[in-house]
């Protein structure tokens, strides 16, 4: 029912040349995976160039961030109507280094989540809990908080657009994929809580993506789950062969 959605986050990664290349070769590897979506994240700079070489293609573009105002004096900004006009159709908000690194809080997350829905752009929400959150059995109460808050006030048809990923902090660019028993129930946990605070047809439409250490070799389980409609995917992203073998899983 849930349409697969795969998407790459590039990170601070890549030229314009290179990330256009890089995006070519994934909009072919794209072409054999029928009816899933695929989604990548340039940095800003190489937004525009991305979609212009991949027009056309099954291929979808997103920012890694964005603002929620309009325009105006807010030196360093992106805003939402930015993106679209770079060719965006995504965009990631609350990525776990944004919160650690940037001062992401679970109110600006959901600011630029309520923007980025006003302009039609799909965001794509990340929660996660740190290592330390789960040692000390807090994994659910920091997830239902970044939930809460992040989608505070949205309507239940808004919420069944959104994608959340889900991306423990522990597992980002360690190797350490969590299990798929572990992901699995995260993910049902986090549909449940959707069901609740805004009604079980917004919670059977939401995707749920799991990212952390997404390799050719875990996703297929990772893909089995009821409750996983999909990856967000680092590291793996920047190779090709591993991001095709991914779009690809079986
Ligand atoms: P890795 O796949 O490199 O662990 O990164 C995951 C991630 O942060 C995607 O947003």
């Amino acid at each position: 029912m849930r349409r697969s959605l795969i998407a790459g986050n590039w990170k601070m990664n890549k030229t314009i040349a290179e990330a256009v290349d890089l995006a070519r070769e994934v909009s072919r590897a794209a072409t054999t995976a029928a009816g899933r979506e695929v989604v990548i994240a340039p940095t800003f700079t190489a937004l525009a160039s991305v979609s212009e070489a991949i027009r056309g293609s099954v291929v979808g573009v997103a920012g890694q961030d964005l603002f929620w105002e309009e325009k105006g004096a807010f030196t360093g900004e992106i805003a939402p109507l930015m993106l679209k006009d770079a060719g965006c159709s995504h965009v990631i908000i609350g990525h776990s280094e944004r919160r650690q690194y940037f001062g992401e809080t679970d109110d600006s997350v959901c600011r630029k989540v309520k923007a980025a829905l006003a302009v039609g752009l799909t965001p794509i929400i990340c929660v996660g809990e740190l290592l330390s959150e789960r040692e000390e059995n807090r994994t659910f109460a920091v997830i239902e908080r970044q939930i809460r808050g992040g989608l505070d006030s949205l309507a239940a048809d808004q919420v069944e657009k959104l994608v959340i990923a889900y991306e423990p902090v522990w597992a980002i660019g360690t190797g350490k994929t969590a299990t798929t028993v572990q992901a699995e129930e995260v993910h049902r946990f986090i549909r449940r809580l959707v069901a609740e605070v805004f009604g079980k047809a917004a919670a059977e439409k939401v995707r749920i993506l799991y990212g952390g250490s997404v390799t050719p070799e875990n996703i297929d389980d990772l893909m089995k789950e009821a409750d996983i409609d999909g990856a967000l995917v680092g590291g793996a992203s920047l190779k090709p062969e591993s991001f095709a073998r991914i779009i690809n899983f079986t």
